[in-house]
């Protein structure tokens, strides 16, 4: 009799336990769901971003300031409204993030120049994030130096 008592209680100490660990399971499930990060898996090509983001960002920036001479003289051209600086600024964002993502998995093609590369373009973008912050046509045009560079100089090592 004795023995069955000693049983029973050590049973009962073990459900209890058992049931002690699945709500512990639960609430730790429930915690990792609401702070994890899912894994992000990069799909795109080098060319795709370069021909989808890249290129036609660095065109918005590079055509949104400028000067031609005409019979009548310099006809110089800026962003005016605040939508048109939006939207160079939303252009100069895109190539920051684009930096960004040639750093990421197999796009990276070496730990050395393809990093400063892509860092130069980083860069580039945001001197004329800065400039579109200020509103400043100049800023802009000066950031075009940069940018076109950054371009330059990884093409010239990479591009087969
Ligand atoms: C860190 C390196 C790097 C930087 C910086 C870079 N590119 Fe590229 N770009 C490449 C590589 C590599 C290719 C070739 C991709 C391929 O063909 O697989 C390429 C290809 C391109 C192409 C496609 C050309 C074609 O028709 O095949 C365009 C357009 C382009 N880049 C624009 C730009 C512009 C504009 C900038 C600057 C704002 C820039 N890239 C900055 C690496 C870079």
């Amino acid at each position: 009799m004795k023995a069955v008592h000693w049983l029973f209680l050590i049973s009962l100490g073990l459900f209890v336990c058992g049931i002690g660990f699945v709500v512990a399971a639960a609430r730790s499930a429930r915690h990792a769901s609401s702070v994890t990060v899912p894994v992000t898996t990069p799909v795109a090509s080098v060319k795709q971003i370069m021909k989808g983001i890249v290129g036609p960002a660095a065109t918005v920036i590079f055509k949104s300031v400028g000067a031609t001479m005409t019979a009548q003289g310099v006809d110089e051209w800026a962003p005016k409204t605040d939508e048109e600086w939006e939207a160079v600024g939303n252009s100069a964002a895109a190539i920051v993030e684009s930096g960004n993502l040639l750093m990421m998995g197999t796009r990276v093609l070496d730990r050395g120049d393809w990093i400063k590369m892509s860092q130069a373009m980083i860069e580039g973008g945001k001197e004329a994030l800065k400039a579109v912050s200020a509103k400043s046509a100049e800023g802009v045009m000066a950031s075009g130096e940069p940018i076109n560079v950054s371009c330059d100089t990884c093409h010239e090592r990479y591009r087969r």
